[in-house]
């Protein structure tokens, strides 16, 4: 490669942003979407991502969304310019029941925005979502909604994110007015005002936001860029998204201070975004996009070099040539083919099952990226198959919606039907509904005696002895792993005591 391609590529990376927005249910991610896409002239009307926001959803509008392709597709990741930019704002499920697919995708950003209700501050959701992000040192900027309702107290605010979350903030605006007087921030980088009408220097709102300023920058910690990409420090906004308020704020301070693409572990070195020879991640998959085509999509993050349309790559897991024929950007309505994509960037892959959660893609090295986890689940169920001349069908439908990740596959070593395992009940309520409508299969499901799996590593004969003595709570998972399921915590711990020369993970690295 020629330095002058080499440096069109750091050029490009320079220029990536990619993150997700985090928060508890009604702080305003939805809105909060629509006004970045928006700005970022991605959509005309603000309003038109989605109908409602996730707390008035009901099982039904889920079931809605999951049949819909439509409109789940086009908000699974949004790519958009903005200040010369590229962004790649990845859209993360807000229902807790989807946290698995929460946390992959979350190993694809480089950076997420955290939305806090002003008027109710740290929730409980907000708190859990930023706990893996803190596993991943993803650098945090928080963006405090609602300034133009009633509000805690600024100081107060800051104080709670920075106690509860032992996480150091930094203010990057400061409101200008409270509640209803809301009308704009002050930028204390660049000591701008930005306000939706001229207000005077004389004006109490200007005067108090003066006094409270010089206060915030004697007490608070300045930005501070290192923290910041560690994960460290938040610099903070405030805004409204309904009011259209600070949003401009945020994305020119993410055009300002990034986080450009990360480097990503692998299982032997760590990939710079920079690198000149393409890298690339699967982290989610998404089937029947296209209700014409039994197509499925991977979605890849670019991790480095230049990814050119017709490309050919090495699927690292199965060793073979892979050609990108029909690489895709996603917008809020729209996909289009890309031709070109850079570190950081997302494009989906449409494939036919060839592509996996957890694989790599290579020009030549043969890496393999770490961190995409499936977590142990916490619900297991039998399937019950009513119609027993559908079984074969069931079998590959199971297999399919697995791989995407709907839920976790179990085949009981004891021959007896699938368990499926989850983390929360509504991915139950997805298989079931998934089953039938794409693959006409009615299904029910039974309790099992178990409540907890482990993946089980060591030595291959001490496994296969383990196993021949516990044959009945021994299940493969879809990789064909040994899985043990115990009835309780109590089994748990006493098997794990009675066999220390094997490991039980509860997470699994997968790709
Ligand atoms: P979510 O995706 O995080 O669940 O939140 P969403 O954007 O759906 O917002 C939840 C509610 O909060 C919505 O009101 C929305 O209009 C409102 N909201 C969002 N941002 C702001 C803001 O900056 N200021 C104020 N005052 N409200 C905001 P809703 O009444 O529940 O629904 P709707 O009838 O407005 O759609």
């Amino acid at each position: 490669m020629s330095e002058a391609q080499s440096a069109e590529i750091s050029r490009e990376i320079a220029r990536r942003r990619t993150f997700a927005i985090i928060s508890h249910p009604d702080a305003g991610k939805t809105t909060l979407t629509e006004r970045i896409l928006r700005a970022g002239g991605a959509i005309q009307m603000a309003g038109n991502v989605r109908a409602k926001g996730e707390r008035r959803r009901t099982k039904s509008d889920w079931m809605g969304i999951e049949r819909d392709r439509g409109i789940s597709v086009v908000t699974s990741v949004m790519t958009f310019e903005y200040g010369d930019c590229v962004f790649n704002l990845l859209d993360t499920p807000g229902h807790e029941d989807f946290s698995e697919d929460t946390y992959r995708t979350l190993t694809a950003v480089d950076c997420a925005v955290m939305v806090i209700d002003a008027a109710k501050g740290i929730e409980d959701r907000t708190r859990k979502l930023f706990e893996i992000c803190r596993l991943r040192d993803i650098p945090i900027v928080t963006f405090i909604n609602k300034m133009d309702r009633e509000a805690q107290d600024c100081f107060a605010l800051l104080d709670e994110i920075a106690n509860t979350l032992a996480l150091d903030t930094s203010p990057a605006t400061w409101p200008i007015g409270r509640a209803a007087k809301f009308i704009g921030t002050y930028d204390l980088r660049t000591q701008t005002v930005h306000t939706k009408e001229p207000v005077g220097e004389d004006d109490p709102r200007i005067i108090q936001m003066r006094e409270e300023v010089e206060l915030a920058e004697a007490a608070l910690p300045l930005f501070d860029r290192e923290s910041f990409d560690a994960g460290h420090l938040s610099p903070v906004f405030f805004g409204s998204a309904m009011k259209e308020i600070g949003v401009t704020d945020l994305l020119d301070a993410l055009v300002a201070y990034g986080p450009a693409p990360r480097a990503q572990q692998t299982e032997t070195r760590e990939v710079k975004a920079s690198e000149d020879q393409v890298t690339a991640l699967i982290f989610k998959i998404q089937a029947n996009m296209d209700p014409n085509h039994r197509d499925r999509m991977a979605f890849a993050r670019v991790c480095s070099g230049r990814l050119t349309r017709g490309m050919r790559l090495k699927h690292v897991r199965t060793g073979k040539q892979f050609a990108l024929h029909t690489p895709q950007f996603f917008f809020a309505r729209d996909r289009q083919l890309a031709e070109e994509a850079f570190g950081g960037d997302v494009v989906g892959i449409p494939n036919h099952g060839t592509l996996r959660i957890g694989d790599t893609l290579s020009e030549s090295e043969d890496l393999r990226f770490t961190g995409v986890p499936h977590f142990a689940p916490e619900i297991l169920r039998r399937v019950r198959l009513d119609d027993a001349m559908k079984a074969k069908k069931l079998r590959q439908a199971l297999v399919e919606l697995a791989e995407e990740g709907v839920v976790q596959l179990f085949r009981p070593q004891d021959g007896l039907s699938p368990i499926v395992g989850v983390v929360g009940t509504l991915q139950l309520d997805v298989l079931q509904s998934r089953l039938l409508g794409e693959y006409g299969v009615t299904i029910g499901f039974e309790s099992t005696p178990y409540s907890l799996a482990r993946w089980i590593t060591g030595d291959r004969a001490k496994i296969e002895m383990f196993q021949d003595m516990n044959r009945s709570a021994m299940a493969d998972d879809l990789d064909g792993d040994p899985v043990f399921l115990a009835t309780s915590s109590f089994m748990m711990r006493r098997t794990i005591e009675m066999n220390p020369d094997l490991a039980f993970h509860d997470i699994k690295q997968i790709g």
